[in-house]
């Protein structure tokens, strides 16, 4: 076994900004990134990586055994860290077949890959190796606006299908843990922002949407809750758990910081109002409310007291820090933003916004 880590799905906006936060530290293990670079995956994001030995990127879909095999064969990485899955809630109503293939199909692919490699090593390999699997609140359903935060006892009631396809690869983790004693670890995640993400999510869209003097199409009323988290805390509480968790336990990781999406809405038209002013109007003026997404949660609220109790770990950026760095970064990353908007991004635009 070498001390290197393989990571699935480091091509995506979690899973890159997690390899890159990790590559920053000299002296770090090395990576094997897994990414099938699906419409989500993107390659620039990992640009600055070029030339460095510590970082082998292999095209491949974790739904093909055969290819995991081979990569488990020829690195022996010490832990997986397991990113990939398709992400996006609006995408899985319009197209749930993905979300089973890849998020429970292909988690299971790659558990049994591991359990077979993990199989093969000594007894110190053996005790050292982690299967670290990402998860998300979402597994919860919804909260009523008095009930308690989600913790990590809280029953699973998914509402989506991509909610759903992850609650069943959180059971089938939990079960390879059980049943084959494969040494893993589950953090379950609120809403993430920051750097990178695909501008298909809430946050990024509407930065996009705003400066391109577009609607921004608020669903419902508005009033929907999300726990927002910044993307480089949530990598940092990955490090935590795969460093120090304990075995067969899951984490929540959130920021506590609730807010409407109204809320996030108008904090981000005020930042652009301030770093991009318009000659006469405001960004808010450019909010629309639409038809509501079907099944949509009402609130999300993660207790992140074990991840603090055990292990130490507590968010670094407030929202309102973490936000304006957010927007500070599109500002000046309009050419990533660019290259990502491709043919295909518009055709799913026009899907699901035309009405
Ligand atoms: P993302 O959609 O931005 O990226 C997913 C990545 O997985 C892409 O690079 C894509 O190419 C890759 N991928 C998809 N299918 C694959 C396959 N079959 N084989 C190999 N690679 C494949 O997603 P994200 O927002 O970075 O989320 C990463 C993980 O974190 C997911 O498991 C998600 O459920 C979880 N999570 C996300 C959030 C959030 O707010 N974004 C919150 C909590 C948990
Ligand atoms: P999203 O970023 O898709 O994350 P999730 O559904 O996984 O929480 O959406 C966050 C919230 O924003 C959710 O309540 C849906 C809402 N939303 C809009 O109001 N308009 C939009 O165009 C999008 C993409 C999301």
């Amino acid at each position: 076994m070498t001390r290197d880590i393989l990571v699935t799905g480091g091509a995506g906006f979690i899973g890159a900004n997690f390899v890159l936060d990790w590559l920053r530290k000299d002296g770090a293990d090395g990576i094997i990134n897994v990414d099938k670079l699906t419409y989500a995956g993107n390659r620039k994001t990992l640009a600055s990586l070029k030339g460095d030995a510590r970082h082998i990127f292999s095209q491949t879909d974790i739904c093909d055994r055969a290819a995991l095999d081979k990569l488990f064969a020829a690195h022996k990485p010490r832990a997986v860290v397991h990113f990939a899955a398709e992400s996006h809630v609006d995408r899985s109503i319009h197209g749930p077949g993905e979300f089973i293939q890849t998020n429970i199909v292909g988690t299971f692919t790659l558990l049994e890959a591991a359990r077979a490699y993990w199989g093969g090593l000594d007894d110190v390999g053996k005790a050292a190796f982690r299967f670290l699997h990402v998860s998300t609140d979402e597994v919860f359903g919804s909260l009523g606006p008095n009930d308690p935060h989600f913790s990590e006892t809280t029953g699973y009631q998914p509402n989506s299908p991509y909610s759903a396809s992850k609650a069943a690869s959180d059971h089938l983790v939990r079960a390879y843990y059980h049943t084959y004693g494969l040494p893993v670890l589950t953090t379950n995640c609120s809403n993430n922002y920051g750097p990178y993400h695909f501008p298909e999510k809430l946050i990024p869209l509407m930065i996009n949407n705003a400066l391109a003097g577009k609607p921004l199409p608020v669903y419902g009323d508005g009033l929907n809750v999300r726990d927002w988290l910044y993307v480089s805390d949530h990598c940092a509480a990955i490090r935590e758990v795969l460093a120090r968790g304990r075995l067969g336990e899951t984490y929540n990781v959130g920021g506590w910081n609730e807010k409407t999406n109204l809320d996030v809405v108008h904090t981000l038209c005020d930042l652009l109002d301030e770093l991009r002013p318009k000659a006469a109007s405001s960004h808010r003026d450019q909010i629309t409310f639409v038809k509501d997404r079907p099944g949509h949660d009402r609130r999300y609220a993660i207790d992140a007291r074990k991840l603090e109790r055990e292990l130490g770990w507590k968010p670094a950026e407030t929202f309102e820090t973490g936000l304006r760095k957010t927007v500070q970064w599109y500002l000046d990353n309009q050419a990533w933003v660019e290259d990502v908007m491709s043919g295909d991004y518009r055709n799913w635009l026009t899907k699901q916004y035309a009405a």
